[in-house]
């Protein structure tokens, strides 16, 4: 009798624990469970509020024009992360945060602790004024970020200006701040990168790692050189004709610059 209820009972203990099994594994199945809805509205909710973001500053205009025709429609903007280090030319990360904007582009901002300091001398933008023209923004320091995972999809990055020593970080896969990071995953998920590398003179070592980021078939090093044959009138002239080239490396299409019409038969 004795034997008869242990054999019972660990039978029943035995189906207990099988249906308990079942149960867990059931339960964490349906919270893997792809749900295509469900990851979009997830993906949002991360979006709208990125760990040490700022509150979105800014409405999408023209979002028609944002996407060049290339692209195949996808249900989210398009998407840049711009960089901005302590190279001088702060306003060439300005004008192109305010011409992204203006096309309806989502835009990621990190800005360098040097980029913030440089910025104090050459204009009259404040950080927080830089950071409002920016849908997103980031600290340069917060690994955690959403550019530093390429499981976050972007169109590209831009990194404008760019100093030498971000440039020699990137061509070595130094990723010690978000800047460096969000440039490594760019380069490792072949998606577009244009540095606007500043210096001048350039040393054999500035030249040696614009050749090894350059031979990158992804990569853009695209120094903010001024184009003279537009006849710019003023320095806005000479920033937007090169932001818009800029524009262009990124695969995108804006119309706020001259672009070459062939020759003027009344100059020759
Ligand atoms: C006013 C100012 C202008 C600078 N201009 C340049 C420059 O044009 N190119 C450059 O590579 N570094 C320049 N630097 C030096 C960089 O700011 C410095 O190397 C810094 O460590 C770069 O750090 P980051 O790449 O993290 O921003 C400048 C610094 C200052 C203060």
């Amino acid at each position: 009798m004795m034997i008869f209820v242990v054999v019972v009972v660990s039978g029943l203990a035995w189906l207990l624990g099988i249906s308990m099994r079942t149960m867990m594994v059931n339960a964490l199945k349906s919270l893997h469970k792809p749900d295509a809805a469900m990851s979009r509205a997830a993906l949002v909710t991360s979006a709208a509020k990125p760990v040490g973001a700022l509150e979105p500053a800014t409405t999408a205009k023209n979002e028609s024009r944002s996407r060049s025709a290339s692209e195949k429609p996808t249900s989210r903007p398009v998407r840049i992360i711009v960089a901005m280090t302590g190279a001088t030319g702060a306003i060439l990360g300005i004008r192109i945060l305010e011409i992204l904007r203006d096309m309806g582009v989502e835009t990621h901002l990190i800005v360098s602790r040097w980029a913030a300091e440089t910025l104090k001398y050459e204009g009259n933008y404040s950080i927080k004024d830089v950071k409002n023209l920016a849908t997103f923004c980031y600290a340069h320091n917060d690994a955690g970020a959403l550019p530093s995972s390429g499981s976050f999809q972007t169109d590209g990055m831009i990194v404008v200006p760019c100093s030498m020593r971000t440039l020699s970080a990137i061509r070595t896969g130094f990723a010690d701040d978000l800047i460096c990071r969000a440039a490594d995953v760019t380069i490792k998920e072949r998606r577009k990168l244009v540095l606007v590398a500043r210096e001048t003179p350039l040393s054999p070592i500035h030249l040696g790692n614009m050749l090894a980021l350059a031979q990158m078939q992804n990569v853009v090093i695209f120094p903010p050189v001024p184009a003279f044959y537009t006849r710019p009138k003023s320095l806005s002239d000479i920033v937007d004709q090169s932001v818009g080239r800029m524009i262009d490396m990124l695969g995108l299409e804006s119309d706020h610059f001259p672009r070459w019409n062939g020759m003027d038969q009344s100059k020759a």
